[in-house]
């Protein structure tokens, strides 16, 4: 029925049985402290279950606490957490799906103790960061590749590395939150320097397995980060050897603006930020943000828009998803509703486990009596 979206695509010599991905979603299931808790991973069964062809899991940090959204951010900074790791992959596997960990250093917007860390002090909603020394931006560097080589060791097909949402990758791209005048800030090609480098040791640390870039292609914010930038950035990292990238547009700062607010609502949302990245580089394009109907993302792959899905609320609201639209039983789909208010975002700002609203009456009791 949908040629296109049923179909495989290479990635570096991964095979991907049709061009449906999870994009990470962090929902607060890991335990306190960061480990593969049970309820980390009946979600991420599921998940791999519903037929999508690769698991992109939650950001994961590369260096706790500093790094950390929260203490319930997934560390990957640590040996301690291997075991359950391999777990997770393995059960991503049993399932059917790849599994590929995205890496985060949660910058500016890390809260799992002290004070964040940015390129600049540049004040973040009503707290100041501090800005990072040249040793302290090569210690980190290091971080990424130190939990590359930990993903690989535990088993996952692919890393991601998270360049969105104004965290630390981004906020270094950003002429907003970059306003140092060193080798890693000043123009834009000095801004991208430290994007670079943890793609170089990433590569370096774990040999041929593929990276992914989740790329922040506009901050929108008026002095914020645009195509205009993001485009040649992304030129850049398919230099550097980049498997994919995944397009996403805003961070924390823009999110909540009355405009975005309502863009976000509507299905496709940040199609066009895929769509421009994608007329750039021939490497593979993710494209997310409310892609709900088999038609409408049909349409974008047979467009060329983007070359490969990305769902995060759309899955996790239904994990039959990808079965439905095979099927032709779409109108049976119970879809992610736009006016729930960002319900699963608020509670995880509240450091809760998120259950999604639109879930069935007696899968919300179910997991409410075995997670609450
Ligand atoms: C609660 C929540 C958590 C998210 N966590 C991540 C994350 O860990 N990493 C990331 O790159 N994007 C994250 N995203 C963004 C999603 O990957 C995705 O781009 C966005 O939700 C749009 O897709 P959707 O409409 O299918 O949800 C998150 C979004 C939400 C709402």
């Amino acid at each position: 029925m949908y040629p296109h979206l049923f179909s495989e695509i290479n990635i570096q010599g991964l095979n991907l049985k049709n061009r449906l991905t999870m994009a990470p979603l962090y929902l607060g299931y890991a335990g306190e402290g960061g480990t593969v808790s049970p309820m980390l991973l009946e979600h991420y069964r599921l998940m791999a279950r519903s037929g999508v062809a690769l698991v992109v899991v939650e950001n994961a940090t590369v260096d706790h606490p500093a790094g950390s959204g929260s203490n319930r951010t997934l560390r990957a900074d640590t040996d301690d957490n291997l075991e359950g790791l391999k777990t997770l992959a393995a059960a991503i596997h049993q399932e059917g799906a790849l599994a590929c960990l995205q890496l985060n250093h949660a910058g500016r917007f890390a809260h799992a103790g002290g004070q964040p860390l940015a390129p600049s002090a540049v004040q973040t909603f009503n707290y100041m960061p501090k800005a990072l020394e040249i040793k302290e931006i090569e210690g980190i560097i290091g971080c990424f590749a130190k939990a590359a080589a930990r993903a690989k060791a535990a088993g996952f097909d692919m890393v991601e590395l998270h360049g969105g949402t104004g965290y630390l990758l981004a906020s270094f791209v950003s002429p907003h939150t970059n306003r140092r005048n060193d080798a890693y800030g000043g123009d834009a090609t000095r801004r991208q320097r430290f994007g670079l480098e943890v793609v170089a040791q990433v590569k370096a640390a774990i040999g041929g397995m593929p990276v992914g870039y989740r790329l922040l292609a506009d901050e929108w914010l008026p002095e914020g980060l645009h195509l205009e930038e993001s485009r040649p950035f992304a030129r850049s990292l398919e230099k550097a050897g980049i498997a994919y990238i995944s397009v996403m547009g805003g961070t924390y700062e823009s999110f909540s603006l009355p405009l975005i607010v309502e863009r976000s609502k509507q299905e496709g949302y940040m199609l066009d930020l895929a769509a421009a990245i994608r007329a750039e580089v021939k490497v593979p394009v993710i494209a997310a943000g409310r892609l709900a109907t088999g038609a409408f993302v049909e349409k974008a792959l047979a467009e060329g828009k983007a070359d490969l899905i990305g769902l995060a609320r759309v899955l996790w609201s239904d994990p039959q998803w990808p079965q439905k639209v095979r099927d032709g039983r779409e109108e049976e789909i119970v879809h992610c509703d736009p006016g729930c208010g960002d319900a699963c975002t608020q509670m995880v700002m509240k450091g809760r486990p998120a259950l999604c609203v639109r879930w069935p009456a007696e899968k919300m009791k179910a997991w409410k009596e075995k997670y609450r």
